[in-house]
């Protein structure tokens, strides 16, 4: 792994390997095999950030399964959440009756998946999860669970693996996060 990534005066250092992250994958994968066994779920990602975890995520699904995407925006160039956030586009496939897995790269304030949850539910799926890579230690307000979680990690701003900062780095193998930080580890939950 490069040691240290520098983009825009900023300074990201090694925070979560590509093996760790394949590792977790392959566990979550695991778990939604077992639990969607018989079924055919739709894995819906959030673009832009979550399309390589989503990529790597189904490649590890065993299950009959189908994707679409939905592109939101919220934090525009910077590295704080507008709190504003945006559809730029919407659903392609019939979501009533059927089994939804959401997946996200990272949940930070929680904004998108809320309104994510909002927008699908008025479609009346069968059932409704959510998948994310990374989840902020304490940060999300949301008042519902979030069903497979790969990392919790510490409310630092973190890219790489699809995660950008300011639409770059989206293709860095693994996650760095910005330096110097604290000294918080990501955590298998
Ligand atoms: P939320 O709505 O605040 O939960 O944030 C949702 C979106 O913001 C995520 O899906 C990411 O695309 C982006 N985001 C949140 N935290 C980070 C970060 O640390 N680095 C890069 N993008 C982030
Ligand atoms: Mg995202």
């Amino acid at each position: 792994m490069t040691n240290l990534v520098k983009i825009k005066g900023d300074t990201f250092e090694p925070f979560i390997t590509e093996e760790q992250i394949q590792k977790r994958i392959r566990e979550l994968a695991a778990h939604i095999n077992a639990d969607y066994a018989g079924k055919t779920p739709i894995f819906i990602g959030v673009l832009n950030g979550s399309f390589i975890f989503l990529a790597d995520l189904i490649r590890e699904i065993q299950v009959d399964c189908e994707i679409d995407f939905f592109k939101l925006s919220s934090y525009g160039d910077a590295k704080i959440s507008s709190g504003q956030v945006t559809l730029l586009k919407d659903l392609n496939c019939e979501v009533a009756g059927r089994d939804i897995l959401v997946v996200e790269d990272i949940v930070d304030s929680g904004l998108s998946i809320a309104f994510i949850k909002n927008i699908i539910e008025k479609e009346k799926p069968k059932s409704l999860k959510f998948v994310t890579l990374l989840i902020k230690k304490g940060v999300p307000k949301i008042d519902f669970p979030v069903d497979y979680v790969g990392f919790e990690i510490p409310p630092d701003f973190v890219i790489g693996y699809g995660l950008d900062y300011a639409q770059k780095v989206r293709n860095l193998k693994s996650i760095y996060r910005l330096s110097p930080q604290g000294t918080g580890t990501p955590e298998s939950v």
